[in-house]
């Protein structure tokens, strides 16, 4: 048995669970079947992994949704983001970086979603920040050469994996505030949560604090589905004191992640990671897929295989309480 390949989407954003994935697959109940409900779904990484037959695709930041609208309708695809990428790349190399706030000035006016695309994967660090007037103001990550050959292809790869899970189920994204989202949900369903990190320092497109929090918590209560809550639970300086308090009548797991913030080892910054459950989850470490169905997906035929795929489950885990 191999490890099952993380699909990586081709926006990053902070606070991507790219590296949590396994970890929220594992526990997700083995008898869901309904629509997976995701009302911050940032890059969209965990549902892209999840691969739902039905999905409900949400955020307020508006240039996510285009985004994933673009490549549904097949405004985007991966030959005409390698085209744009190539030319936008050249242009970027000729004027040594310089082009790049060019785009940014174009984006701010127009927010087309291919300009978006080049400036989430040539800023400083993948960050998605805007100033208050909506601008995105991230500075370009000083490397004029970016969209060399190599990255291009990565890029395009991305695009070509999330658009094939997209055109196979059906998936809806929308642009909108995560309680209008939750109340969408019903009982068969499965509401993934991962919203900004209550009280740590965030730039998201909305701010959160404790009053979204407890609105968090009242929608959650009032849909009866099964949800799974991504927050934080501690770092080497303080905790979250939200899971003692406003979510202390749930269940929660806990995993140690490292961020980088920079380049430098010295930035890498442990954290505890909690999911907060309002079931018993009961997991394995990582998901397993067997050898030859990898091969099957590697082929294009991942849907019809990932039908068989049983992800085995090894390490019966107690949901432990905060
Ligand atoms: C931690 S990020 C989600 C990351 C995502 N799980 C991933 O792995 O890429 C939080 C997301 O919540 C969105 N957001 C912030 N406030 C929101 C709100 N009130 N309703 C819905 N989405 C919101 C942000 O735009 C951001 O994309």
């Amino acid at each position: 048995m191999i490890k099952k390949r993380t699909i990586v989407p081709p926006i990053k954003c902070q606070g991507i669970k790219t590296k949590l994935v396994p970890w929220i697959q594992a526990i997700i109940p083995e008898s869901f079947n309904g629509c997976w409900v995701e009302p911050f779904m940032g890059s969209g990484v965990v549902a892209f992994n999840i691969r739902p037959e039905k999905a409900i695709l949400s955020d307020t930041n508006p240039h996510l949704i285009h985004f994933y609208q673009a490549i549904q309708n097949s405004e985007i695809t991966s030959s005409t983001a390698r085209v744009f990428l190539e030319c936008e790349g050249k242009k970027l190399e000729s004027s040594d970086g310089e082009y790049y706030y060019e785009v940014r000035t174009r984006f701010n006016e127009t927010g087309s979603p291919l300009d978006f695309l080049f400036l989430n994967r040539a800023c400083f660090n993948g960050m998605i920040r805007f100033n208050k007037k909506g601008g995105f103001n991230v500075p370009f990550c000083r490397k004029p050469t970016r969209f060399a050959p190599a990255y291009v292809t990565k890029i395009c790869n991305q695009i070509k994996s999330v658009s094939e899970i997209i055109s196979y189920g059906s998936y809806e994204f929308r642009c909108q505030s995560f309680d209008e989202t939750i109340k969408m949900a019903t009982g068969d369903d499965f509401i993934y949560c991962d919203p900004p990190y209550i009280g740590r320092h965030v730039d998201y497109f909305n701010g959160w604090d404790e009053n979204h929090e407890k609105l968090l918590k009242r929608c959650l209560e009032e849909t009866h589905t099964k949800f799974i809550l991504s927050t934080w639970h501690s770092n080497d300086y303080r905790e979250n004191e939200y899971l003692k308090t406003l979510w202390a009548e749930y269940h929660c797991l806990t995993r140690e992640h490292f961020y980088h913030v920079g380049a430098k080892e010295k930035n890498r910054n442990p954290m505890l990671e909690a999911l907060v459950t309002n079931f018993r989850a009961v997991y394995s470490e990582e998901p397993t897929i067997a050898k030859e169905q990898l091969i099957l997906l590697e082929k294009g035929e991942k849907y019809l295989a990932n039908k068989n795929i049983e992800p085995t489950w090894t390490t019966p885990v107690d949901s432990v309480k905060v």
